[in-house]
């Protein structure tokens, strides 16, 4: 099957990264089509425990070429010292197998103190964003003035950089925001074009030419589902296109490359969100802290790139539903059951009830999610640890029913479950 949509279901940190070095393991192409460095995609292979932002997760296979697509927002500062962390950690990063589109919009320094100087302005209506200039990338590139990777290659780039810097400090003053420097700026992009320019290129006539020579092309997406900028729980969303189309626009390729593809949805095995935004089955208190965990894990649930903790809750099955059809799932698989072992009871919400109505459906997709209650299935825990378990057939009775329940509401076969961090730490159905 030539092209693989690897999409997380919920509000991101699903464990995307993880399943896509374990597809890589069998992919030529690794290629992520949305967002920036938002994205902390943790991978643990042995004693490495490896932090993703901006390159793909595959590249941790080393017969992949790694591919950071139009649709990304990308900033070089950080993109350059992943690129300089991998290559510490014995990760090949060179030209020959990391690929960036000439049409990628860069953040500059500019956007990350904006977006941070808007959420402050924002006050209790804060989106909680990671502050990564993400929201202001892909504001100027809807509105036609972003500078793109291949921008960056021009000679006239720093006199570009620096007009759209000044129009930042503009502003960043109006806010009452602490004001850029710009000198310091333009030194230092000087540095970004001499290291990048032997990486940009052609990264969709790249792809198309992939595809048509049978090559398995694994794109990657970033965020979740329901952050997607049309259908997430707007405004409490990213500014890109999450869900499984967004890899056709977000890589350059035509709806006939979607043929026959594969189209895996990530599910974590209990809901959660970091930022601000409706979570109706949220949960807190102590409940709360044995999802979550102390943080003494390094799997617990505080952010990879921001390390907030995140919110958590009981899997919401009317929002995987709609999560499934958005994306088309093909199929799914599930991360993190490990962590529900332990529990007397586990729920899953089925339905919302709101005022005499009880709803499966959603009526404006996932806008207006605070009116509605959650109806809750529930279903009896399992007590044993589950992490050293490889078959399906050697999982707790309770743990195939709970995942029976999920993979009604999905719609589509469960392919894979995941017990832990660790590679291979998977159950293959
Ligand atoms: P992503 O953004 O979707 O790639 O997910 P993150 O990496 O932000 O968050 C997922 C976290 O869960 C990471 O720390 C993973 O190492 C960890 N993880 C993934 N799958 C499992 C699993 O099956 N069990 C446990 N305990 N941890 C997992
Ligand atoms: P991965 O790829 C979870 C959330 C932020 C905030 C909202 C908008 O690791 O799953 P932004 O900085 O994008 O403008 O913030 O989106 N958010 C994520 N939440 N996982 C992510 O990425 C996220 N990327 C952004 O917390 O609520
Ligand atoms: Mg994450």
């Amino acid at each position: 099957m030539p092209l693989l949509v690897v999409v997380g279901a919920q509000w991101g940190d699903e464990g995307k990264g993880r399943f896509v070095d374990w597809l890589a393991a069998g992919a030529d192409y690794a290629a992520r089509y949305n967002g920036g460095d938002n994205a902390g995609h943790t991978v643990t292979v042995g004693k490495q425990v490896f932090k993703l932002h901006l390159i793909p997760s595959g590249i941790l296979q080393a017969g992949v070429t790694a591919i950071l697509g139009n649709g990304m927002v990308i900033n070089p500062r950080t993109l350059l010292e992943e690129m300089d962390r991998l290559s510490q950690a014995g990760i090949e990063i060179t030209p020959r197998r990391l690929h960036i589109s000439y049409a990628a919009h860069l953040v500059t320094p500019a956007h990350q103190a904006l977006d941070r100087a808007l959420e402050a302005a924002r006050g209790r209506g804060s989106i909680g964003t990671t502050g990564r200039g993400i929201g202001p990338a892909y504001t100027d590139k809807a509105s036609r003035q972003g500078l793109r990777m291949v921008d960056l290659l021009a000679e006239d780039f720093p006199a570009r950089l620096e007009e759209r810097l000044t129009g930042a400090n503009r502003t960043l003053q109006a806010l009452g925001a602490p004001l850029l420097d710009i000198a310091a700026m333009n030194e230092e992009a000087r540095l970004w074009a001499a290291r990048l320019k032997d990486y940009v290129t052609d990264t969709s006539a790249e792809l198309h030419r992939a595809l048509q020579a049978g090559k398995t092309v694994l794109a990657e997406g970033a965020q979740g589902t329901l952050l997607d900028l049309d259908f997430g729980t707007y405004p409490f969303v990213t500014s890109s296109s999450t869900t499984a189309a967004g890899a056709l626009t977000g890589l350059g390729l035509g709806l006939t490359a979607a043929q026959g593809a594969r189209v895996i949805g990530v599910v974590k095995a209990f809901q959660t969100r970091v930022g601000g935004g409706p979570f109706p089955t949220e949960v807190h208190d102590d409940l709360a802290l044995r999802l979550r965990g102390t943080g003494a894990n390094p799997w617990d649930e505080y952010g990879t790139t921001t390390g907030r903790p995140r919110r958590v809750g009981w899997l919401d099955g009317v929002l995987l539903r709609y999560s499934a059809r958005l994306n088309g799932l093909t199929e799914f698989v599930v991360t993190k059951l490990d962590v529900l072992s332990g529990l007397e009871t586990i729920k899953i919400c089925t339905a919302y009830r709101y005022g005499n109505e009880v709803l499966t459906e959603l009526p404006y997709g996932a806008t207006g999610l605070t009116a509605f209650e959650p109806v809750y299935e529930e279903f009896p825990g399992w007590q044993e640890d589950i992490t050293a378990v490889r078959r399906w057939q050697d999982l707790p009775q309770a743990a195939r029913d709970y995942l029976g329940r999920v993979q009604a509401l999905v719609g589509a076969p469960l392919r894979i479950v995941s017990v832990g961090s660790e590679r291979g730490q998977v159950i293959e159905l």
